[in-house]
């Protein structure tokens, strides 16, 4: 028997995480469809990272089940792909960028031996013209500026094509014309490959039009919702456990009150000159 709708893209059910006696969070129940974006907000501490290691399987549930694409979570799954929180490449690295890209494809696939390197190198090249990174593959990734490093692991995420993408907050220290291309690389993977993204942002305003559902964790208490369900005051409000107010200015949204990192949502958001760019994202 066959059934129509495809398994979720990810799965918990009453997923718990702890560190030793601290608890993350715990009673998560979440179901990801395919091709749905789902942005993870939540201050400094609050398990965005630790969440996205347990779908690489990199760190165990401590209760409930997880699942990829109906198989439980496990390490080494070609169906994530995975975008970790940015750390700028040693200069002296001897990698070139699509070295960088190819291990998107490797990585999965040790101990195959011999593999049709014609095939793995089309793989690799034309995830490299799918990030526009062609004029520079070749370079050393540690001589290529934030944004060119930033789209070549965009190609080594995406490469694979995964049925599910991990973000950890991709967009940190790009120039708005980078922040614009990559949150547009990985949209339109999904609208064209119904790959599910999971995005942790501080910033939700850049990729707001791309957001159908906001993770929002704080201290161990979470809301899942739309953005207009969980981006308001009250729930801001309770999260947080002291008053926080959510503005809307001029299409975006600025969160006030918050007393950490998280005020960047917004607040200092407003003496950037990032207001009123994502209209062009549709
Ligand atoms: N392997 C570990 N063992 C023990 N504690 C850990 C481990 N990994 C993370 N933690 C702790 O768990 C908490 C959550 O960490 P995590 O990296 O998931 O936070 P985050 O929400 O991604 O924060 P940020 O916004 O700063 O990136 C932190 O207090 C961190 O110190
Ligand atoms: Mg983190």
């Amino acid at each position: 028997m066959t059934t129509e709708t495809p398994a979720p893209a990810v799965e918990l059910h009453g997923a718990r995480l702890a560190y030793g006696d601290r608890t993350l969070w715990s009673g998560l129940d979440l179901e990801v469809a395919p091709g749905e974006f789902v942005a993870v907000l939540g201050p400094n501490g609050s398990g965005k990272t630790s969440l996205l290691k347990m779908l690489l399987g990199q760190v165990p549930l401590t209760a409930g089940t997880a699942h990829i694409a109906g198989s439980p979570v496990r390490l080494g799954n070609p169906n994530v792909g995975y975008i970790p929180q940015q750390k700028s490449m040693d200069e002296g690295l001897p990698l070139r960028g699509r070295d960088l890209v190819g291990l998107g494809v490797d990585g999965h696939r040790w101990g195959t031996g011999l593999r049709n390197r014609r095939s793995r190198n089309a793989v690799v090249d034309a995830a490299i013209t799918e990030v526009g990174a062609q004029s520079y593959a070749d370079a050393p990734v540690g001589s290529l500026s934030g944004g060119e490093q930033q789209r070549l692991r965009v190609a080594q995420a995406l490469v694979g094509d995964p049925r599910v993408l991990l973000c950890d907050e991709p967009l940190l220290s790009l120039d708005l014309a980078n922040q614009h291309r990559v949150s547009d690389l990985i949209n339109r993977r999904r609208v064209g490959h119904g790959t599910a993204v999971l995005f942790v942002t501080h910033e939700i305003n850049p990729i707001l039009p791309l957001v159908d559902r906001v993770l929002y964790l704080v201290d161990g208490r979470f809301r899942i919702g739309t953005a207009a369900e969980v981006m308001t005051s009250e729930v801001l409000s309770e999260l947080y456990q002291t008053d926080v107010e959510v503005l809307h200015v001029r299409g975006r949204l600025v969160v006030v009150g918050t007393g950490d990192a998280i005020d960047a949502l917004g607040g200092a958001g407003e003496l950037r000159t990032d207001c009123a760019h994502h209209e062009d994202h549709a």
